[in-house]
């Protein structure tokens, strides 16, 4: 029987690392840490990268495990970065190069009945290891990030086990692996109560078998329905070895008509996801990593997410199997390829990517190519083979941003930056990749374009229009696949990238995955919940000669009605949008006036639209009008005898909002006709405090729990206030520990922080104190009952 015990409290952690150490540990100057565990909480921004670039020593003591004459005891890790070697008792066990994949060290013959394991974690960029060897636009933070367990099995187990889906068939297709020859294996398919078994007489130790589930039903993103799979190997001196898996029935093919899933097409509309987190690195656990996979598809309302540009968590990837969240995993690396011995760590990559991640349906397609590298035939055939070898159901992707590169994977994936202020938005398929070759957009915008939480409204707008023009055009041919922006999250980076600061404010969300405004356009797409978003705050003094210019209305409504101070302006349609093959075009709001001055002036039906439209001239361009224009201007004032000063008056009341008591816009969205969502902007009186956490009921099981805490200001409305900037105190009882500072400035109205479980159960009080504002309190319950810290 195999047993997994999770080796994730209570570790000593010191900064350095001495040869003593391997056999003596470490006893003094340490601190006691949890597994997953970054080398050094980054402060957010203006950090030193170099900070955290150290050797460090991590020490787990443990007693006698009992093992019989049958069994042996392997260590597993997750996932260390950057390279560690593992000591047991003393002799070195093993190490490994590479943050981003699982390893396994047998430590059978070493146990004792006091046991102590000494890993020595190496956070340098070193250049033999995949990212580094050249600049990487993304930190590689260090630490023992992710779970490490010392799993207890049988001599005679099972080593391998892939299955897929035939759905023509109605079969699943087991693929397995055993260590012997010997025994028999036994097959167990629970859909729901029912069961489905097969046993099979070990003649040969590779095992292909198929099962029949009849009336199956299929996996796909609205309805991602899993099936359990339990295999168990006994073998004839009664060893046993049980693991279990989830999977589903999916069929992907890329053509150079587009993605089909089940035969069903599918326009791919996604992100790309860093895994990094804001001070706490790469060190999140479970929840965190589900997360991200729920704020992509229940928020954004996206299809697929690039896992950029390394294997991420399987607690992400098991996410996006159970919410239907299709998946682009690729090789850890950027732009970079270094000599043969880096190169061997990057097919090796391949083969532990895929030999841990086969069994997620959200996996539709390898990436075996080191993100946007040059051409080199001689390791991506090497790369494309062994990806092809392990996988036949699965195609390969390999991300480029040079055209006509020699294409060995299946499908063309091209990063496309081509976006400025000219009338070219994306390339053409047929100018990037060969002919017939299926094609994606893996990425755009980013760089071209950062925008921080806190830019104005005209830099928000013109950031949600770059991603709505580049989905328009992908939503307009057929040939490209998907279409996936750069990139979900702010992230921190090295000091070459990002704004000095030590971020790229490239996301569509902040560092906290709170929305920017760009955000409503991916959520406006997809998304099942009716959406209204508008791009402006309509403060006219925020924007260059107070003309707020064109607004847009990010929205699945079928038209929005716009009121100024509670009186009817105009109804709003998607017909009017530039974005047309968009699933939701965004509305075009242009005119504020309505037939406001026709009806509240003496001026006839004509002369008031005459007025509106020179007014509206006169915001975007002020005197420099055309003659007839000027023209106009002149017929009217002489007609009704308008002096300057009532001209003046009339802009100021219609364009410039200027001292009337309130301007207040109301947006409403119809869907059949019904008022289903409403936006109200306007003057913000006192400010109010929105708190938010990933979740308010904790448990620790295998490892600690963690939610984040996200404090925003809004107005009365709802919305954000971008320039909030108060101070935010989190304080805590001694249930769950903040990480780092407890006290930030909101940035872009928005901060936040991590809470993390300390062992002790219950309800855990928390205070959040806002500078000039309310305070406000919760109740975290934290349930420790299954935890395994003290075992
Ligand atoms: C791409 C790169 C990404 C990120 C992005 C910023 O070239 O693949 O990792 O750096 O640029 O726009």
């Amino acid at each position: 029987m195999s047993k997994v015990i999770p080796f994730n409290f209570g570790w000593k952690f010191k900064n350095g690392f001495l040869d003593d150490y391997k056999f003596k540990g470490i006893e003094k100057d340490c601190e006691v840490v949890d597994i997953p565990h970054t080398v050094k909480i980054l402060q957010k921004n203006y950090f030193d990268e170099k900070d955290y670039q150290n050797i460090y020593t991590y020490c787990y003591e443990f007693g006698d495990i009992k093992l019989n004459q049958n069994q042996m005891a392997v260590l597993r890790f997750e996932g260390v970065a950057n390279y560690c070697e593992v000591y047991f008792n003393g002799h070195l066990a093993g190490t490994h190069k590479g943050a981003y994949l699982p390893f396994e060290f047998d430590i059978t013959s070493y146990l004792g009945k006091r046991n102590k394991l000494i890993v020595k974690v190496d956070a340098s960029e070193n250049p033999d290891i995949p990212p580094f060897g050249g600049v990487v636009d993304y930190l590689v933070y260090g630490g023992i990030y992710r779970e490490v367990s010392l799993n207890i099995i049988s001599k005679k187990h099972i080593k391998k086990v892939f299955i897929s889906s035939d759905i023509h068939k109605g079969n699943l297709v087991f693929d397995i692996l055993l260590s012997d020859l010997d025994g028999n294996l036994f097959i167990n398919i629970n859909d729901k109560g029912n069961q489905y078994t097969k046993s099979i007489e070990i003649i040969n130790n590779h095992i292909v078998e198929e099962i029949n589930i009849p009336d199956y039903k299929l996996w796909d993103i609205d309805n991602p329905y899993l099936y359990d799979v339990e295999i168990k190997y006994v073998s004839s001196d009664g060893q046993e070895d049980i693991q279990n898996y989830k999977t589903g029935f999916r069929e992907i093919k890329f053509t150079e008509k587009g993605f089909y899933l089940n035969g069903k097409k599918i326009k791919l509309l996604g992100l790309n996801r860093h895994q990094s987190y804001e001070g706490i690195g790469y060190a999140a656990p479970k929840r965190m990593q589900e997360a991200d996979a729920l704020f992509l598809k229940n928020f954004l309302g996206v299809n697929i997410v690039r896992t950029s540009h390394y294997p991420q968590s399987v607690h992400f990837l098991n996410k996006c199997d159970e919410i239907g969240l299709l998946v682009m995993e690729e090789i850890p690396g950027w732009q970079h390829i270094g000599n043969k011995d880096w190169q061997e760590i990057s097919i090796r990559s391949v083969q532990e990517m895929i030999e841990r991640d086969y069994n997620h349906p959200s996996i539709i397609i390898w990436g075996v190519r080191i993100n946007e590298s040059m051409d080199n035939d001689e390791l991506y055939s090497k790369t494309n083979d062994l990806a092809h070898k392990l996988d036949q159901t699965r195609p390969t992707f390999g991300v480029r941003f040079i055209k006509k590169s020699h294409l060995l994977e299946d499908v063309y994936t091209y990063n496309d930056f081509t976006l400025r202020d000219g009338s070219i938005i994306i390339e053409k398929p047929k100018d990037v990749a060969p002919k017939n070759a299926p094609y994606m957009i893996t990425e755009h915008n980013g760089h071209m374009f950062p925008t921080k939480k806190f830019d104005n409204s005209k830099r928000q707008t013109d950031f949600c229009l770059r991603h709505a023009k580049v989905i328009n055009e992908f939503f307009k041919n057929d040939r490209i696949s998907g279409c996936l922006g750069w990139c979900m999250s702010d992230y921190n980076t090295h000091k070459d990238f990002g704004s000095g600061d030590g971020i790229c404010y490239h996301g569509v969300s902040d560092i906290y995955r709170r929305p920017k405004p760009v955000a409503y356009v991916y959520v406006s797409q997809y998304g099942k919940q009716p959406v209204l978003h508008i791009s402006s705050d309509m403060h006219t003094g925020d924007y260059d000669a107070a003309d707020i210019g064109d607004v847009y209305a990010f929205t699945n409504c079928d038209f929005v009605r716009v009121f100024k101070n509670n009186q009817f302006i105009k109804d709003f349609y998607p017909s009017n949008s530039p974005f047309k093959n968009m699933p939701h075009p965004p509305i075009l709001i242009d005119d504020f006036i309505g037939e406001l001055i026709e009806k509240n002036e003496k001026f006839s039906k004509k002369d008031a639209n005459k007025i509106k439209e020179l007014l509206i001239a006169f915001s975007k361009n002020s005197f420099n009008l055309s003659i007839v224009q000027k023209l106009k201007m002149f017929i009217l004032m002489k007609k009704y005898k308008l002096t300057m000063q009532d001209a003046t008056n009339l802009y100021g009341k219609y364009i410039g909002n200027w001292g009337q008591q309130l301007t207040q816009y109301r947006f409403e969205g119809y869907i059949d006709g019904k008022c289903v969502i409403k936006v109200i902007k306007g003057k913000v009186y006192k400010p109010v405090l929105k708190v938010e956490f990933d979740s308010k009921t904790l448990a620790e099981t295998h490892s600690y729990d963690m939610t984040g805490v996200y404090i925003t200001l809004t107005d009365e409305n709802g919305n954000v206030l971008p320039y909030a900037n108060n101070v935010v105190t989190v304080i805590t009882d001694e249930k769950l520990s903040v990480i780092g500072n407890n006290q930030k400035a909101l940035s872009g109205g928005t901060t936040g922080f991590y809470l993390k479980t300390k062992g002790v159960g219950g309800q855990s009080k928390i205070k959040i104190k806002v500078s000039d504002c309310q305070e406000y309190e919760d109740i975290i319950t934290i349930d420790v009952s299954k935890s395994y810290r003290n075992i």
